[in-house]
């Protein structure tokens, strides 16, 4: 898992912060480049995307993204959730800043992890967890299992999150938001070999790199046409030449999504 970018909530941990820090040292683009802004967006609010959810720990320190698709159930990633408990995990809507206090706090009452999850390279990165209280804020509609054509390669996508805004970089305070170009399946093999599971997967981002979710922005939404069509699970460092974002294909697992929804 070390060479994946992994979210989690190292951005909180000062120490691990540091070492990012002194990493960033090697990493980081030339002096006087442009901050890469996700990486290379824009910053946003919870009010122009009223679904988009912090996910968080118990003390409300953000560590994942995740989509509000009904009033009391929120998508996100399986590796978000993995080693946590419904008492461990908060989400938070109406919050467009990680410092943040106001917005809606929701504790959790189930966390559905996909079943067959066991790595992010391995497919099947999708949980649902069901809110104890409701979300006052609009829903996100989602894809159905027949609605494959979204993917068409070239097809633009809306990615968002709190995530770091280069890799080894330190979390956005302010929502961000950037759009990316879905990429096809032969291209993304070629990236990522056997890693690429297409039936689970989907890739956007630009060949020439420069655009990309990084650490944080998991479990948050890929957007086509304005319904939520993937999660944002891994790749190879952020926003890099040839190494595009690697998103969980809903439309696989809309079906199991919906009896989550309606559970
Ligand atoms: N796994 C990361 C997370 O947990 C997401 C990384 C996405 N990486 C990328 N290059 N698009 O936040």
């Amino acid at each position: 898992m070390s060479r994946l970018t992994r979210a989690r909530r190292t951005a909180a941990l000062a120490a691990a912060t540091a070492a990012a820090a002194a990493t960033a040292l090697f990493t980081a683009p030339a002096a006087g480049a442009a901050p890469q802004p996700i990486v290379g967006g824009t910053t946003t609010t919870t009010s122009a995307y009223p679904f988009m959810m912090q996910i968080t720990d118990s003390s409300q320190r953000q560590f994942c993204g995740g989509t509000l698709v009904a009033p009391t159930k929120v998508v996100t990633a399986a590796h978000c959730m993995v080693g946590e408990t419904t008492s461990s995990v908060r989400v938070v809507g109406g919050r467009t800043y990680r410092n943040g206090t106001n917005g809606t706090v929701a504790r959790v009452s189930n966390i559905w992890i996909h079943p067959d999850y066991r790595s992010v390279t391995r497919g099947d990165d999708v949980a649902v967890l069901t809110l104890s209280t409701s979300m006052p804020y609009a829903t996100a509609p989602y894809v159905s299992s027949s609605d494959t054509s979204v993917y068409a390669p070239g097809t633009t996508a809306r990615i968002l999150g709190w995530g770091t805004t280069s890799s080894g970089g330190s979390s956005s305070n302010q929502l961000r938001t950037a759009t990316v170009p879905t990429v096809s399946d032969s291209s993304c093999r070629n990236s990522y070999g056997s890693r690429y599971i297409s039936s689970d997967m989907v890739c956007a981002g630009y060949a020439s790199g420069g655009v990309d979710t990084c650490q944080g922005d998991s479990g948050g939404p890929l957007l086509i046409g304005g319904r939520l069509a993937g999660i944002t699970s891994w790749g190879d460092g952020c926003a890099a030449a040839d190494s595009p974002g690697v998103y969980t294909r809903l439309t696989t697992f809309s079906a199991q999504v919906t009896a989550q929804v309606n559970s």
